[in-house]
C-alpha cells in the first residue's frame, strides 16, 4: 500500500505542516459505528446531503492519519464543498474549510465532489498536496465543469489550478453533451482524472479520462468504457489498484435492460489504469444472484486472505460485495454491514487494513438526510503486513 512503502516519512516537507496531535489509540478492537459527521442546521431551507467522499491523509505522515470528508448539500448562499476533518480516526469531526469554485461565484450548483492526496510531486505541487474536484455548474446552467482546486496546507486553504474538461449544461438525456462525476488517481508520474462524458456523438454516455504531468495542461480524452450500443450509459467511475498489480474500474450501466438492477454495476480489470477500454467487461453479480446496482465505489485491501479483498459498495444495498480472488466474476460475496444505504456510499481502507470506513451521505433525492460513518470489518485473516500506521512511531 502506498502509505507504507511508496515513500519514506519525511521530517521536513515542502508543505506548511499543521500541527495535529497524535490520536491516543488508533484502532482498538472496537469498530467505530453510527458516527454523525454532519446534520444540516434547522435554519437552512434545504436539509439534503448526498454523495459523500472521504480521504485518509497520511502519505507523508504529516497529519497522523487525519481524515477529510466532503459531500453535496444545499447551504444558503454561494455554493461550496464543506471540508470536515477528524484527527481521532473518525470519532469526532469539525468543519475545517470550504472549497468555493469560481465557476459558481454567481450561484449555480456544485455536484459530485472528490478529494485526493498527491502521493508524488506533480508539476509545482509537492507530494501531500490535497486536490478537490467536482462538477461546477454556473448559475445560468450553461455548462458542466470539472475543475481542480489544490491545498498545500492539508486542506485548510484552496486555490484554483485548472479546468480539466467542460461540457454543455446539465442534462442526463442521451443527445445532450454534459460531463459528470470526476475521480482522481495517479499513475506513472501522471495525475489521471476519470469522468462520465456525454460529448461524444457515438455514445449517449461513455467513461473517459485525461492525464496531466503538471495539473495545468491536460492530455486528450481517452476512452475507458465506450460501448457499441449508443443508448447505454456507463457512469460513475471509481478505480482501485490491487495487490497483484492489476487495476479494477467499477461503473454503473444506466439504461441496461435489467429489471432487478436498472443501473447494474459492471467492472473491468486491466494491467494499466489508462487502458480499460480494451479490457473485458463483467457484470457484478454475487454468488447468491444479487446484482449490484447504481453508483458503485471500489477499494482493495490486503486484509481478508492471500489475495486481499476487493470491496464494492453501491447506492442500492446496505450490504457490500466482496471478492477475495482478484475480481473473479464467480467469487463476489454479498455481505451484510448493518449500515445504512446511501447514494454512491464512499469507502476508505484504514491504516488497520482489516477495517474499511463507509461514509453515508444520504439517499439520492432525500430531503432530510445527514452524513454518517461506520467502519466495516473485513472478514477473514488480517493482512500479514497489517499495521496500524507507519507514522505513529
Ligand atoms: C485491526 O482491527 C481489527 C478489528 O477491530 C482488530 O481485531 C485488529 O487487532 C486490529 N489490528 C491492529 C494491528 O490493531
Ligand atoms: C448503529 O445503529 C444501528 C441502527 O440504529 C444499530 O442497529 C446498531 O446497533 C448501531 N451500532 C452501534 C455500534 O451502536
Ligand atoms: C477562475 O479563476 C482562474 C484563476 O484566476 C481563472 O483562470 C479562471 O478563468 C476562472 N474561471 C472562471 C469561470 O471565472
Ligand atoms: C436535454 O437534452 C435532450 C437531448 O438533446 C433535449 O431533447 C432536451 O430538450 C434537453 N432538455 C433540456 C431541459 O434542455
Ligand atoms: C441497446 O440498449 C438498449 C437499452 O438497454 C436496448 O433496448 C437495445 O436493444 C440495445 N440495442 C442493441 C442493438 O443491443
Ligand atoms: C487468489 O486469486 C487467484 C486468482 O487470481 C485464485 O486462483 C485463487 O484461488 C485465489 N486464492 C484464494 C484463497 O481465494
Ligand atoms: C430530519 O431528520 C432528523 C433526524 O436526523 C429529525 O430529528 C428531524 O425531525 C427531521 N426533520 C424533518 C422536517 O423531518
Amino acid at each position: 500500500m502506498w502509505y507504507r512503502t511508496e515513500l519514506p516519512c519525511l521530517a521536513a516537507l515542502a508543505l506548511s505542516v499543521i500541527a495535529i496531535p497524535t490520536p491516543s489509540s488508533s484502532n482498538g478492537p472496537h469498530v467505530l459505528d453510527n458516527v454523525t459527521i454532519f446534520i444540516p442546521p434547522a435554519s437552512w431551507t434545504d436539509h439534503s446531503t448526498s454523495y459523500a467522499r472521504v480521504l485518509l491523509l497520511d502519505k507523508h505522515c504529516e497529519t497522523n492519519n487525519a481524515l477529510l470528508t466532503t459531500w453535496t448539500q444545499g447551504a444558503p448562499g454561494e455554493p461550496y464543498f464543506p471540508i470536515y476533518q477528524s484527527i481521532d480516526d473518525g470519532r469526532s469531526w469539525g468543519e475545517w474549510s470550504r472549497v468555493y469554485f469560481n465557476e459558481t461565484a454567481n450561484g449555480g450548483i456544485l455536484l459530485q465532489p472528490f478529494l485526493y492526496e498527491l502521493p508524488i510531486q506533480i508539476g509545482q505541487f509537492p507530494a501531500g498536496t490535497i486536490l478537490a474536484t467536482g462538477n461546477a455548474i454556473p448559475g445560468d446552467f450553461s455548462s458542466t465543469n470539472i475543475d481542480i482546486y489544490a491545498s498545500t496546507d492539508v486542506g485548510k486553504t484552496w486555490n484554483y489550478v485548472s479546468n480539466v474538461a467542460r461540457g454543455a449544461g446539465p442534462n442526463t438525456t442521451n443527445g445532450a453533451h454534459p460531463i459528470w462525476e470526476p475521480f482522481i488517481n495517479t499513475y506513472n508520474g501522471q495525475v489521471v482524472v476519470y469522468y462520465s462524458d456525454q460529448r461524444d456523438p457515438l455514445h449517449g454516455q461513455k467513461l473517459a479520462h485525461q492525464t496531466s504531468t503538471d495539473l495545468v495542461n491536460w492530455g486528450p480524452v481517452v476512452n475507458d468504457v465506450a460501448l457499441e450500443n449508443y443508448t447505454l450509459r456507463p457512469g460513475m467511475t471509481t478505480v482501485a489498484e490491487m495487490g497483484n498489480g492489476k487495476w479494477i474500474l467499477t461503473h454503473e450501466l444506466g439504461l441496461a435492460p435489467n429489471p432487478t438492477a436498472p443501473y447494474a454495476v459492471h467492472y473491468r480489470i486491466a494491467d494499466n489504469p489508462l487502458e480499460f477500454q480494451s479490457a473485458p467487461e463483467y457484470l457484478l453479480r454475487a454468488t447468491d444472484g444479487t446484482i449490484s446496482s447504481a453508483g458503485p465505489y471500489v477499494v482493495w485491501t490486503p486484509a481478508g486472505g492471500p489475495n486481499g479483498t476487493i470491496v464494492v459498495s453501491d447506492s442500492t444495498y446496505s450490504e457490500l460485495f466482496l471478492n477475495t480472488a482478484y475480481g473473479d466474476p464467480n467469487e463476489w460475496v454479498f455481505t451484510p454491514t448493518g449500515k445504512g444505504i446511501s447514494y454512491t456510499r464512499a469507502l476508505q481502507v484504514l491504516p488497520n487494513e482489516s477495517q474499511v470506513m463507509i461514509v453515508d451521505g444520504g439517499l439520492y433525492g432525500g430531503t432530510n438526510t445527514s452524513v454518517t460513518l461506520g467502519n466495516f470489518l473485513v472478514p477473514g485473516p488480517v493482512s500479514s503486513e497489517d499495521t496500524v500506521s507507519a507514522c505513529n512511531n
